[in-house]
């Protein structure tokens, strides 16, 4: 497998990334756009660095695979990567390779955003029958939230049940808290250590935005995010062999994966693979995303069908005319309309979806009528999830979260 050598370009690149001309923002902690349009994905692209996803990945993904893509794939859902082709390339030669991704326990109550990556990600472990790690980054929320590190460790064992409810086999899932895993794995530790010896302050400022009166913890915080990327943090599960990882996560990680890409190759690993997702946009409209940490903007697996359709009902900014008859005349906006937007997210049936954007799009179907089939799509969702998570024991969270060998 060749490690190409990261240009120094792409980092400097990614600081112009925070605000572009048209005034997107896009960061680990802020996603706005001043376009009703939202982000303009495609130049985040190129501001990124990535590459998109095309057809011919696509087709090379089925063949090598031999399974259909995923439907986030399939409607440029997940829409850009680094590397992918080195991942087909060492799934068709028999190599093995894992797969890491994360959460950031900053409340009890995950959303349906959180939802994408992970199912994204369970559907990736199944069909290349790989070995996983999931982050909990409670240091990272203890120092960035209004937490103490008691809350933001509790939050991240009550995420971990949502996590493992979206179905993980915990045969070939490994799942640790940053606070609790770095005192019990020395070679994590060092990793971290060695990825905070090869960034300045400038770089992360230039990566991150971090400023003068940003406490330190949060300046060395990216080495933590970025150390799982390489197998040899992980040696009860890998020993000593040096493997290549691919990260699914919605592209406001990439900053951190980016300083990573750079570090990897002058400390003799491999530089980690992307798959990026596009966001689930605020129930207000494309021009941010949904977020945790308002209430409003964001539908909860917590909520009940009763709190799903009134948010749908009251929150889910319209594509649609202003009056009945205008709408027959002209019809909907699926591209700004929110219930359509998240029908792409949630609702496998192709034909089904095509017949939804059809007549919305003509002025056939309503906007209560949209609105109608997204609570009917979400209500059931949300429900099988809660029953997932009820059932998940103490003794199985616990087995997650021990250091052990996984199958692979
Ligand atoms: P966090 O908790 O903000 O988000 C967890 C995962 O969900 C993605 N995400 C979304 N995806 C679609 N639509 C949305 N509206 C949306 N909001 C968030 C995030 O991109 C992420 O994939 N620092 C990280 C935790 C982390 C991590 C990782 C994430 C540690 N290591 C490796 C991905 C990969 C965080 O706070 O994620």
């Amino acid at each position: 497998m060749s490690v190409e050598v990261e240009n120094v370009e792409n980092l400097k690149i990614s600081e112009k990334v925070d605000k572009d001309d048209d005034g997107d923002v896009v960061d680990p902690w802020n996603v706005t756009s001043k376009s009703d349009k939202g982000i303009d994905y495609e130049k985040l692209i190129k501001r990124f660095g990535s590459s998109p996803i095309d057809t011919e990945l696509l087709t090379r993904f089925e063949k090598v695979t031999g399974k259909p893509v995923h439907h986030l794939l399939r409607r440029g859902l997940v829409f850009s990567h680094r590397d992918m082709h080195t991942i087909l390339n060492m799934h068709e030669t028999g190599k093995k390779f894992f797969l890491y991704t994360g959460r950031g326990p900053s409340s009890g109550a995950m959303h349906v955003g959180h939802l994408i990556p992970f199912q994204f990600t369970k559907w990736l472990q199944e069909v290349f029958d790989v070995p996983l790690v999931i982050q909990l980054t409670d240091d990272e929320k203890f120092l960035w939230k209004d937490l103490s590190l008691e809350e933001a460790n509790r939050l991240a064992y009550e995420n971990a049940k949502d996590i493992i409810a979206i179905g993980f086999d915990v045969n070939k899932t490994f799942i640790f808290s940053d606070l609790d895993f770095i005192g019990q794995c020395p070679e994590f530790h060092r990793n971290i250590l060695k990825i905070q010896k090869l960034v300045t302050f400038n770089q992360v400022k230039g990566i991150f935005g971090f400023g003068d009166s940003d406490v330190i913890g949060k300046i060395a915080f990216p080495a933590i995010q970025a150390a799982p990327s390489f197998s040899s943090s992980f040696p009860f599960i890998f020993g000593n062999a040096k493997i290549p990882c691919l990260i699914p996560c919605a592209i406001d990680q990439d900053p951190y994966f980016r300083m990573t890409r750079d570090v990897a190759p002058r400390l003799g690993f491999f530089k980690p693979c992307l798959l990026h997702a596009l966001f689930v946009p605020a129930l207000q409209g494309p021009q941010t995303k949904m977020s945790a940490s308002e209430s409003n903007s964001a539908i909860f697996l917590t909520d009940t069908p009763k709190q799903i359709k009134n948010k749908v009902n009251k929150h889910a900014f319209s594509g649609g005319q202003p009056t009945l008859e205008e709408h027959r005349e002209l019809g909907g906006n699926c591209n700004v309309d929110i219930s359509y937007q998240y029908l792409r997210f949630f609702l496998e049936d192709d034909e089904r979806l095509e017949q939804i954007r059809s007549d919305y799009t003509s002025g056939k179907l309503l906007t209560g009528e949209i609105k109608k089939i997204l609570i009917e799509t979400l209500q059931p969702i949300i429900h099988e999830h809660q029953e997932r998570r009820a059932k998940i024991t103490e003794d199985k969270l616990k087995e997650f979260f021990t250091k052990r060998k996984l199958n692979f």
